[in-house]
């Protein structure tokens, strides 16, 4: 018996199926990552990092913050980097709620907003998002009470790619003045969507950011959370002072120092290959979700045969059942080539 809180015996750990994928013998089209790996400059300026004799001492962080308000249109102290955007959701609702609060984390979902919120034993309230109706905002709105203390928008949101307009992010906002809003902004680079401009005018905004995904960095654990200057102090308070390794640091630079490998990739993958994809799931009448980001969540006839399939070939996808038990697969969009390989699998489930 646990000597731990009865709640987080009671929980269950948050385990992504990350068994034997490897980039060498699949096409991983199962986790949103970018399918090409990073530029030489990042690999470089790692090797120079761990060569130039400096691994003994703890992180030092230097400008990054400013870097980063700079990329994104900020004020430095607007910014403070995470290990990871996971880092940033778990602060985030550690800072803000209380054992019994209300959270209202429209579903389905990215897990770990959930997770993080069992771990302080919050209370979930979960409107549901719709193929035709996307975001349920006016739901959000019904459920917010003298309780609730933490609204999720993910935009756009995971597994179903909903892009959230941004008059409605701001409209939560304004009607829940002591509320945080969570806005996710894991896929920014898709979606070009942002909050960041508003966070001056709502005190209660806080923005989650990524180097796990357009930027191919997700084994270093780099992201950053931006709000106003007050809650980036609070949010110090609990993140420890080297939280954020070295590495992950190294290789944020040196990413930020020449974006231009990011924005060619996103260019292909949003032109060329999500159309290919999306005009390919249409011709086969074959139902998906309308998605902003770089995959698509679908609902195929044969789900579990594609699945099998696409794993004989080497190809990994996500299966994802709707809340209504339909069996779908998340799949992640990557270059036209591998678009096409993928495709070619597909047809022979037809
Ligand atoms: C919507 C969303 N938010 C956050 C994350 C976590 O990203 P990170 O690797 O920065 O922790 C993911 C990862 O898949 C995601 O899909």
């Amino acid at each position: 018996m646990s000597i731990f809180k009865s709640h987080i015996r009671q929980m269950g750990a948050y385990k992504p199926p990350l068994e034997g994928r490897n980039p060498h013998h699949h096409l991983l089209l199962d986790f949103n990552e970018r399918t090409l790996p990073v530029s030489k400059v990042i690999e470089d300026a790692l090797v120079d990092y761990i060569r130039d004799g400096s691994l003994q001492t703890y992180p030092f962080y230097g400008d990054i913050t400013a870097q980063l308000a700079d990329y994104c249109g900020a004020k430095d102290e607007q910014v403070m980097i995470t290990n990871g955007s996971d880092q940033g959701i778990d602060l985030i609702i550690r800072a803000s709620c209380r054992e019994g609060d209300e959270v209202i984390i429209p579903g389905p979902c990215f897990p770990m907003y959930n997770q993080c919120a069992m771990i302080e034993n919050l209370s979930i309230i979960e409107p549901a998002y719709t193929r035709e109706n996307g975001f349920p905002t006016e739901d959000v709105l019904a459920a917010i009470n003298d309780k609730t203390r933490l609204i999720v928008i993910a935009n756009p949101n995971n597994p179903s790619g909903t892009e959230v307009p941004r008059e409605d992010i701001l409209k939560i906002a304004a009607a829940a003045p002591d509320c945080t809003i969570l806005v996710d902004e894991c896929y920014f680079e898709y979606t070009k969507a942002t909050v960041c401009d508003a966070l001056d005018q709502y005190p209660n905004l806080t923005i989650t950011r990524t180097f796990s995904k357009t930027w191919g960095l997700p084994s270093i654990r780099f992201g950053y959370v931006l709000s106003a200057a007050e809650n980036i102090q609070a949010l110090l308070n609990i993140r420890g002072p080297y939280d954020v390794n070295q590495l992950a640091l190294v290789a944020a630079r040196a990413a930020l120092s020449h974006p231009e490998y990011t924005h060619e990739y996103v260019k292909e993958v949003m032109s060329v290959s999500k159309p290919i994809m999306e005009q390919w799931l249409d011709k086969h009448q074959i139902t998906y979700w309308p998605s902003a980001a770089n995959y698509l969540w679908l609902f195929p006839q044969n789900p579990e045969l594609m699945f099998n399939e696409l794993m004989a070939a080497h190809i990994l996808v996500r299966p994802k059942d709707d809340s209504d038990g339909n069996k779908g697969l998340r799949i992640t969009l990557g270059t036209q080539e591998q678009t096409e390989r993928l495709i070619q699998v597909l047809e022979r489930c037809l």
